[in-house]
């Protein structure tokens, strides 16, 4: 059994379904209000679990009702929680959705406990990984220092990184070092992009593809850009580029999460001992599979139908 731990955030995700998302100042009406757990880092791990991967989150909650909801649904999925720290006096992450009818989004998150993840937890949990994890996934919806944690500590006991850059921080430049393998959808490979171009030559409206070439090789990781109905534009330290193009997608209902259902997926496939591609290509499949509900963990596919769509 692939072996992942995954560090990044968790939330509580409040979804509202709308014809179209609201311009700023505008109120626009759905029927319902749905509650669905969420989080970048907690999804990934959801992700990665019903791959056939066993995972432990390391994440914070806070001291409200929502953090004991938060952790049975992971329990649930048979996700180990032994490295979440419980927080006082701060309340658990709670993410904002608005899902129009084409499944396109617009996320507002109150970062709660997320926000005030403490380094030395994150370091502990990589440390108690070694010798155990194939891969450690970081999303950065926590603070700069845990993401350094997580990078570091797993290039320093040599376990293989990927890291999620959703959202792009600055202080991320400063972990190439540590030779993660590098994740952004195209407005965060355009931020990673801007981070780097002052010491290039390369035009500030670079294609996605020039932008990638330019991020993989000035950083020296290998770059994974998810395209949404587009696949994955994978770009290697050498600034050569393959496409792995997306899966079958009957339907559209929903793509929150469909970037965490990649990132989990591809972590469990690196941790298995997949070639990248392979890793990728596993990924990508899960990602256009997991489109088809409302909620970032309702559609997310067991590895036997990973399997079967492959
Ligand atoms: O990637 C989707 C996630 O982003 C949501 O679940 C929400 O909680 C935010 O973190």
């Amino acid at each position: 059994m692939p072996k992942v731990l995954v560090v990044g955030a968790v939330n509580v995700d409040l979804v509202v379904e709308t014809d179209r998302l609201p311009g700023p100042g505008e109120t626009v009406v759905g029927p319902t209000v749905t509650r669905h757990g969420g989080g970048k880092g907690a999804n990934a791990a959801v992700a990665a679990a019903r791959a056939g991967a066993e995972v432990r989150y390391c994440g914070a909650v806070g001291s409200d009702d929502m953090a004991e909801s938060a952790l049975a649904e992971l329990r649930h999925e048979g996700v180990d929680i032994a490295d979440v720290a419980a927080l006082d006096e701060v309340a658990t992450g709670m993410a904002l959705i608005v899902v129009d009818s084409r499944g396109e989004n617009q996320i507002a998150v109150g970062a709660g406990a997320n926000g005030v993840l403490d380094a030395a937890v994150v370091q502990r949990a990589v440390d108690r990984a070694a010798g155990w994890a194939g891969c450690v996934l970081v999303s950065t919806e926590i603070p700069a220092d845990a993401v350094a944690a997580a990078v570091e500590q797993a290039a320093a006991h040599g376990i293989p990184c990927v890291l999620n850059p959703a959202p792009v921080l600055p202080s991320l430049i400063g972990l190439m070092a540590s030779a993660p393998m590098l994740t952004p959808n195209t407005s965060e490979l355009r931020d990673l992009h801007a981070l780097l171009l002052e010491s290039t030559d390369t035009p500030a409206e670079a294609s996605v593809t020039e932008q990638a070439r330019m991020v993989a090789s000035r950083a020296v990781v290998p770059v994974l850009v998810t395209l949404g109905a587009d696949g994955v534009l994978l770009a290697d330290t050498a600034g050569d580029t393959i496409t792995v193009p997306a899966g079958r997608v009957d339907a559209v209902v929903d793509t929150t999460g469909a970037g965490d259902t990649f990132n989990g997926v591809f972590a469990a496939s690196v941790a298995d001992g997949s070639t990248v591609v392979e890793a990728a290509k596993r990924g990508v499949t899960a990602a256009s599979l997991s489109i088809a509900a409302v909620g970032a963990r309702t559609g997310m596919p067991t590895d036997e139908a990973i399997r079967r769509a492959l």
